[in-house]
């Protein structure tokens, strides 16, 4: 049986990918995550200063604490100083010698002014791709929707044209014409991600206090993916890339049948250990054998939008027919 892809050009073994987070800034990890049959990793992302900026006095207080929630920090720790960058090009180096798999390096992209001139500097260290993770919040009430684009698609268009190696992009869904707009990146990277996960406040509402809300997804959270996914498939120049809920090996599948070239896992590997990529695997080479597919070309978009005789599946938003059909007692 045939699990291999082709992912921005680069040949994978598998189709399951380990995204960027903490599990993947140790060689010693990553090492373990080839092990266990993953197709590449992305590299834990350097940031730009700008967030650190923004959540110092958050993290001042959580170093402090006996027991910080070491997982949020893990957002936020990268703060790009001369020595992390050093320490960034090591890791890259060190995990190109230790591994077979691509190394995938990540930056985490605000604004496009020193990027293009690092990227180079990532492709010299070895990095077989390049994953931006590309996102401001929404949240200046003086900004356009289409000059936040717009600026999204220069920092991308930027850095795809420092480097040879290929780039692909990390993006959310707080897009107002989200299928336009991920069309047109893809015009411009080798491939989209769909899509990355954010940080969310949540209240402690007897302290009065901002925490974080849960950091790690859920299986029910690839609902938003697949959707995209399978609406996207086929109609975009890039790979596509899906991200966000997939916790087991039928959550591959589905993105597959639904037209993903590949998917990336983290939260999995978090609840159940790195040695969920391998149990992922198996679980789709059953479901494969069951259902008589030799390579995922073979079902890979089967049920994608375009390929549906039942397009309007796919954009139904209302639960309107749903309660009819089912009947609820409520005390
Ligand atoms: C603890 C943690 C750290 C993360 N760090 C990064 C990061 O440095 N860069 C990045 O692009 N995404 C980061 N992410 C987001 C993941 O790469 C991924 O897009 C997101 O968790 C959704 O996938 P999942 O549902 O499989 O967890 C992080 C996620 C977690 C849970």
């Amino acid at each position: 049986m045939d699990l291999s892809v082709s992912y921005l050009g680069l040949k994978l073994k598998s189709p399951v990918v380990v995204g960027s987070s903490s599990l993947t800034a140790s060689v010693e990890n990553l090492k373990k995550i080839e092990a266990s049959g993953a197709g590449a990793v992305v590299l834990k992302s350097i940031f730009e200063e700008e967030i650190y900026n923004e959540y110092s006095s958050i993290l001042e207080k959580e170093k402090d604490a006996e027991f910080p929630d070491v997982r949020f920090l893990d957002y936020y720790d990268y703060k790009i100083k001369q020595d992390n960058i050093k320490k960034y090009f090591e890791l890259i180096k060190e995990a190109k010698a230790a591994l077979t798999i691509p190394v995938i390096a990540s930056i985490n992209c605000v604004s496009s002014w020193e990027w293009s001139f690092f990227a180079k500097k990532l492709e010299e260290a070895g990095a077989d791709a390049l994953e931006v993770n590309l996102f401001t919040l929404p949240s200046d009430f003086s900004k356009e929707c289409s000059s936040v684009e717009e600026a999204h698609l220069n920092a991308i268009k930027k850095i795809k044209s420092a480097i040879k190696i290929p780039v692909s992009v990390k993006l959310s869904y707080h897009f107002a014409d989200l299928a336009a707009f991920v069309k047109r990146m893809s015009e411009n990277v080798d491939g989209v991600v769909l899509f990355n996960r954010f940080f969310h406040p949540d209240f402690d509402i007897d302290e009065f206090k901002v925490v974080p809300s849960n950091v790690l997804s859920h299986s029910s959270d690839l609902a938003i993916s697949l959707r995209w996914m399978s609406i996207m498939a086929g109609r975009v120049s890039s790979d596509l890339i899906a991200s966000t809920g997939v916790h087991d090996g039928a959550s591959v599948v589905k993105e597959i049948l639904a037209g993903a070239t590949a998917v990336q896992t983290v939260s999995a590997l978090y609840k159940n250990g790195i040695s969920s990529v391998e149990t992922m695997l198996n679980d789709v080479k059953a479901w494969m054998e069951k259902h008589g597919f030799e390579k995922l070309d073979d079902f890979r978009g089967k049920m994608s939008q375009q390929n549906s005789p039942n397009p309007a599946e796919y954009e139904r938003v209302q639960f309107m027919r749903y309660f009819e059909s089912k009947k609820y007692e409520l005390d």
